[in-house]
């Protein structure tokens, strides 16, 4: 479950000061699909990240499963980015020198998941978006679209309870 309560994000940049979130409030529950929309620069990406873990609100108070996330610990915190939360980068922020079956594999291993449950996952994974077919190519010889269904099968792969997606219609059109 998602509470923010009256977040706030202010990038600072030198003199200028950019409210990326002004006072924003969501409350998702349990098994709830969302959608947020709003026009490039509104400040979706910002929400996500803060939402996903990855950055931290200035203002304003993020419950996550009913504790503020500032309660959490950095390790409490390493585990829910990593087992909790799948995240799909708006750059899919795929390694250019692994295959899209390494790429999926990669936080399995340092989850300390054993080689046969990795292979599993990862085919499954692959299977699931109709990437399997391409798993030995590299993103570079893949389209947007492509490499987004494998950054989507990595996030799947750790079975997170959180599912983020930045832009997820931007470079394909599936339902998984
Ligand atoms: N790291 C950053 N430093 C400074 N300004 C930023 C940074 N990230 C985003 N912004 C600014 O915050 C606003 C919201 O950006 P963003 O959350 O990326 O919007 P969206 O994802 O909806 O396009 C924009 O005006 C953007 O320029
Ligand atoms: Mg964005």
């Amino acid at each position: 479950m998602i509470i923010f309560r009256d977040v706030s994000r202010v990038y600072r940049m030198g003199e200028e000061m950019v409210r990326a979130l002004d006072h924003a409030s969501i409350h998702i529950r349990q098994g709830e699909f969302v959608s947020i929309i709003g026009p490039s620069g509104s400040g979706k990406s910002t929400l996500m990240n803060i939402m996903g873990c990855l950055d931290v609100a200035d203002e304003g108070q993020y419950l996550l499963d009913g504790q503020p996330v500032e309660h959490y610990s950095e390790k409490e915190l390493a585990h829910i980015r990593n087992r909790k939360i799948g995240f799909v980068f708006q750059n899919f922020n795929l390694i250019g020198n692994m295959s899209a079956e390494e790429n999926v594999e990669l936080p399995l291993i340092y989850q300390g998941i054993g080689v046969k449950e990795r292979r599993e996952r990862t085919k499954e994974a692959l299977e699931k978006v109709k990437i399997y077919e391409r798993r030995k190519h590299r993103p570079g010889e893949l389209s947007g679209g492509q490499q987004q269904r494998v950054a989507i099968a990595r996030a799947m792969a750790s079975g997170p309870s959180l599912f983020l997606a930045d832009e997820p219609t931007g470079g394909c059109k599936i339902v998984v």
